[in-house]
């Protein structure tokens, strides 16, 4: 792994060129200033792992678990009995991100599939100063939100109007609302993960009661859907389906759920927060041609700025009037502005043609390693733009981890790795020395 890379100015950091891309992204390869205030960063060139621990250690006196996102955790980073990775960064370039210890690292987690283009695009964040210079609010909307609303009415199928919230649980939580509300009923039967709410939640501080208006039933299986759905008949106002987990669905689940829908007049929801942008533009309903009622988006959608959007058919979206859904800060115009700036890039550039033929080279890579190690119960999963290592056994996980972190590479436990443009052919192969250094390490541990 050479460190040198992010530091020493080459061209490696810079955004890879989709096909098509006429002006690439250029990343700003001064060598980074060091902003140690406080002593706190290792000067440019030298690493210091005992830096990054204290970090690491430092975090949980003031921030319960110790990150304000539960998958940066460092138990959700490495596993519960982990005690050594880093968990902070100082700055991200692409692909990598900078430890305060003064690693870099090639980062396939790309901050839980919410980067695509990559961190720092010099045009997105242009867009986002130049937004924040001109006034991110005000006491009346931004033209800005009406005109990405407009953008987004042509991108994703089902949209006809739109609503800007915050996160994706903000997002989905408003479709649920919406769907309430148009259809005056109760129940909802869903599939997959909604973000932290109560409404799809049975974690300790929800209350018993608030979960009498939800059922979860199983990812594509068609049967459990019926029959969940069979169960409140009269009261079902929603499906809502994350319609990629781990692999993408049959066409009978999702054909079942519209159908559904259809005939009980309830609300055909697709969770696309993780696919949206990603695997196309307009989510998986573009890439399906399954049309849901209404749909959430946000992730890739604003490339790691705070937006999240509930958006589709107009008669749906009209309870919203009907309801109350508002959020302060909504139409701020810097994230809407990274939104504009995302599409632009949609525009220049086959970004999802991208990302699923840079994931495919990530998924070789790792796969190639795993093969030649021979180690039992790991394989590599996933469809391409989010792909991840299943490993039988955690603990197992849980050290490759360590000794891929060690090797300059962080990946994901569990699901997902996620692809970036920024993930370019040098990267690619980085990523397949350092997953088979960590492999043969891992297996002279394992064997003894
Ligand atoms: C499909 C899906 N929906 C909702 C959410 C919640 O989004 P947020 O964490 O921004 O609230 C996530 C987050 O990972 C997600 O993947």
């Amino acid at each position: 792994m050479r460190f040198s890379r992010f530091f020493g100015g080459s061209k490696a950091d810079e955004p890879q060129q989709p096909d098509g891309a006429e002006d690439a992204a250029a990343v700003d390869e001064s060598p980074p200033e060091d902003d140690d205030a406080d002593g706190d960063v290792v000067p440019e060139g030298d690493r210091d792992v005992d830096l990054d621990l204290e970090w690491r250690e430092r975090a949980p006196d003031v921030i319960p678990g110790g990150a304000s996102t539960g998958s940066k955790r460092s138990a959700a980073l490495y596993g519960e009995r982990s005690t050594v990775g880093p968990t902070h960064f100082m700055r991200a370039s692409g692909c990598h991100v900078v430890t305060p210890g003064g690693r870099t690292l090639i980062d396939c987690t790309m901050a839980l599939g919410s980067v695509a283009i990559g961190y720092g695009d010099e045009a997105i964040t242009r867009a986002v100063v130049e937004a924040a210079a001109a006034g991110n609010v005000a006491g009346l909307s931004h033209t800005s939100e009406v005109e990405v609303a407009e953008r987004l009415c042509d991108i994703v199928p089902c949209a006809e109007q739109v609503r800007f919230l915050k996160s994706g649980a903000d997002a989905v939580t408003a479709a649920v609302r919406i769907a309430r509300t148009y259809t005056g009923r109760n129940h909802v039967v869903g599939s997959g993960y909604f973000g932290w709410h109560d409404w799809s939640s049975s974690e300790p501080g929800v209350p018993p009661g608030v979960q009498s208006g939800f059922t979860r039933t199983a990812f594509d299986d068609v049967a459990a859907l019926q029959a969940a759905c069979d169960r409140v008949k009269g009261d079902l106002a929603a499906v809502v389906i994350e319609p990629v987990v781990e692999r993408l669905p049959s066409r009978e689940w999702l054909d079942a759920a519209r159908r559904i829908c259809d005939d009980s007049g309830a609300v055909l929801v697709f969770d696309e927060i993780k696919t949206g942008f990603r695997i196309r533009p307009g989510g998986y309903q573009e890439y399906s041609g399954v049309h849901p009622d209404l749909a959430t988006f946000g992730k890739a959608m604003a490339n790691g700025f705070p937006i999240s959007a509930v958006l589709g058919r107009a008669d749906v979206m009209e309870a919203a009037t009907r309801t109350w859904i508002s959020s302060t800060l909504a139409g701020e115009t810097t994230a809407l502005a990274a939104v504009s700036a995302v599409i632009a890039w949609h525009e220049r550039a086959e970004v999802c043609d991208t990302l699923w033929r840079t994931g495919e080279e990530m998924m070789g890579a790792v796969a190639r390693a795993v093969a030649a190690i021979g180690l039992p119960g790991i394989s590599v999963e996933g469809i391409a733009p989010m792909w991840f290592l299943r490993f039988d056994d955690p603990a197992l996980e849980s050290r490759f981890l360590e000794l891929a972190v060690e090797e300059g590479v962080l990946f994901k436990r569990g699901a997902y790795n996620f692809a970036s443009l920024a993930h370019d052919e040098e990267t690619i192969v980085d990523i397949e020395e350092a997953a088979s250094t960590a492999f043969v390490h891992l297996a002279e541990e394992t064997r003894g």
